[in-house]
């Protein structure tokens, strides 16, 4: 088991594996993480790539501790609304669902019957329940060996428990909806070059509804939703990194063991 007696606590990434050594691996482990982000506008001092990123490091953290092997993030989701903003790059939710299900058949055709999906992005949520329901029937009928036991479990890791709470906590309302502080302290704390792009903004607009890309822009002009991410502090991103990666590495042992 050369994985998993590593005593080199380093995240075990499927992108730097040879086959033969998933083949290995699969003896041992039949679960995998996939992390999913979005690239979208987030505010005026976050950075596009806030979904992806922070999705990604919670993903090769809870990998680190649990020796689950972790495959490369998708970066792209369901931005639809947020394509009023230079830099949003969206897969329409038709798109997103065939990926991610064509993703999740290509995972149950090798053996991995627990996939754990590490969500960065609200957006995402209702298209990857859909994209679980379609591989559900593809493994189905495709008779794979594993159909009676093969599993996907959603995880945003922004809605933890222990991380909402301490967002909560730390920033009261001004947590808001989109360009949350809680998020944008975690880009601050893994890429510190975007700590010189911060700076203090006007009251943004309320929370409210979603619906087309150019409505999105007149709701919210400057692309917040409720949120003051110039509270974010790196530090802050720390402990949210830490208490996602606890909360989330128990619950995919659990999944993992899951009868
Ligand atoms: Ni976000």
């Amino acid at each position: 088991m050369p994985f998993l007696s590593d005593e080199n606590q380093s995240s075990l990434r499927l992108d730097l594996l040879s086959w033969p050594e998933v083949e290995e691996y699969l003896e041992n482990c039949k679960g995998v993480i996939l992390p999913i982000g979005s690239t979208e506008q987030h505010g005026p001092t976050g950075a596009i790539g806030t979904d992806a990123l922070t999705a990604q490091s919670v993903a090769l953290e809870v990998s680190k501790r649990s020796r689950v092997v972790v495959a490369p993030t998708q970066p792209y989701g369901m931005a639809e609304h947020h394509l009023a903003f230079p830099g949003t790059m969206s897969l329409k939710p038709s798109t997103l669902l065939n990926l991610m299900h064509d993703l999740l058949v290509s995972l149950a055709m090798h053996g991995f019957e627990r996939i754990f999906i590490i969500n960065g992005h609200g957006g995402n949520i209702a298209t990857i329940k859909s994209a679980f329901a379609q591989a559900y029937r593809s493994v189905s009928k495709m008779n794979l060996p594993l159909a009676n036991t093969f599993r996907c479990k959603l995880a945003n890791w922004f809605m933890v428990p222990e991380v909402y709470a301490e967002a909560k906590s730390l920033y009261g309302e001004k947590e808001g909806q989109h360009a949350t502080p809680s998020e944008i302290a975690l880009t601050l704390y893994l890429e510190p070059t975007l700590l010189k792009k911060q700076f203090a903004l006007p009251k943004p607009a309320p929370a409210g509804p979603i619906y087309d890309y150019q409505d999105f822009r007149r709701r919210y002009p400057d692309g917040r939703m409720g949120s003051d991410p110039y509270l974010a502090k790196p530090n802050d991103g720390k402990i949210f990194l830490d208490k996602a990666a606890s909360a989330l590495t128990q619950d995919l042992t659990d999944f993992i063991q899951e009868q």
